[in-house]
């Protein structure tokens, strides 16, 4: 059965200029975690920050730091972002080669791990790697930018995660195109944590707009 989701909202959508004051906001507004999105140019068309912005904004929440890594290479990077104060690490299975390893490392530095499926990616690939992981990460949209539209296609791929996932303690992650009309359906497949980077910072009030996210699924 659905229980409610957490909302993470994403501050790819908040205004830079203001970082710091924008983490305040939604943490005030009710954000259950705050996701934050890693790009390096490479694995994906986009560029946004790196550990010395994480560290720059730790002091402004007690929230979880949940930090969406969409960089390859991973493995040189994950000790910087531990160290920056990120609470868990999502590494996206198209990024890792060795990814059974990288999530070791991960779980080594103290901190927790996902993994991320890109749209076109089967669930079969994070099947052998499932007990290594408290997070699954589902893409909705093709990851890079905010403001995109969600994939239809993924409900069912939460679906059959969820019935992967089994008995485990695994969260199911949606991120893109998250809003009150796309959450009901993603909530009811089984996805228990909400990324929205649009439907709140673009809609505010914050804690408004984090509400009707929760009622919405
Ligand atoms: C996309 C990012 C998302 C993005 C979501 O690559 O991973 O977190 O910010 O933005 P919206 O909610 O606007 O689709
Ligand atoms: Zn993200």
């Amino acid at each position: 059965m659905a229980r409610t989701p957490l909302v993470a909202p994403s501050i790819l959508s908040a205004d830079f200029a203001r970082l710091g004051e924008e983490v305040r906001a939604v943490d005030a507004a009710g954000a259950d975690w705050i996701h934050l999105d890693v790009m390096d140019g490479h694995f994906v068309p986009n560029i946004t920050f790196g550990p010395e912005v994480v560290k720059a904004i730790r002091p402004c929440s007690d929230r979880c730091f949940d930090t969406h890594l969409m960089i390859a290479p991973v493995d040189p990077y994950i000790e910087a972002f531990a160290r920056a104060g990120a609470d868990r690490l999502t590494v996206h299975v198209e990024a890792c080669t060795h990814l059974d390893r990288t999530l070791r490392a991960i779980a080594d530095l103290g901190v927790k791990a996902g993994v991320a499926l890109n749209p076109h990616t089967p669930e079969t690939a994070i099947e052998y790697v499932l007990d290594r992981v408290d997070l699954v990460l589902v893409m909705t949209v093709n990851p890079g930018f905010g403001g995109q539209r969600f994939i239809g296609a993924m409900v069912e791929k939460i679906r059959r995660i969820r019935a992967m996932i089994g008995d485990r303690t695994i969260r199911i992650e949606v991120d893109g195109g998250i809003d009150p009309e796309t959450a009901p359906l993603v909530v009811e497949a089984g996805a228990d944590v909400l990324v929205a980077g649009s439907a709140i910072f673009r809609r505010p009030p914050y804690a408004e707009a984090i509400t009707a996210l929760r009622t919405a699924a």
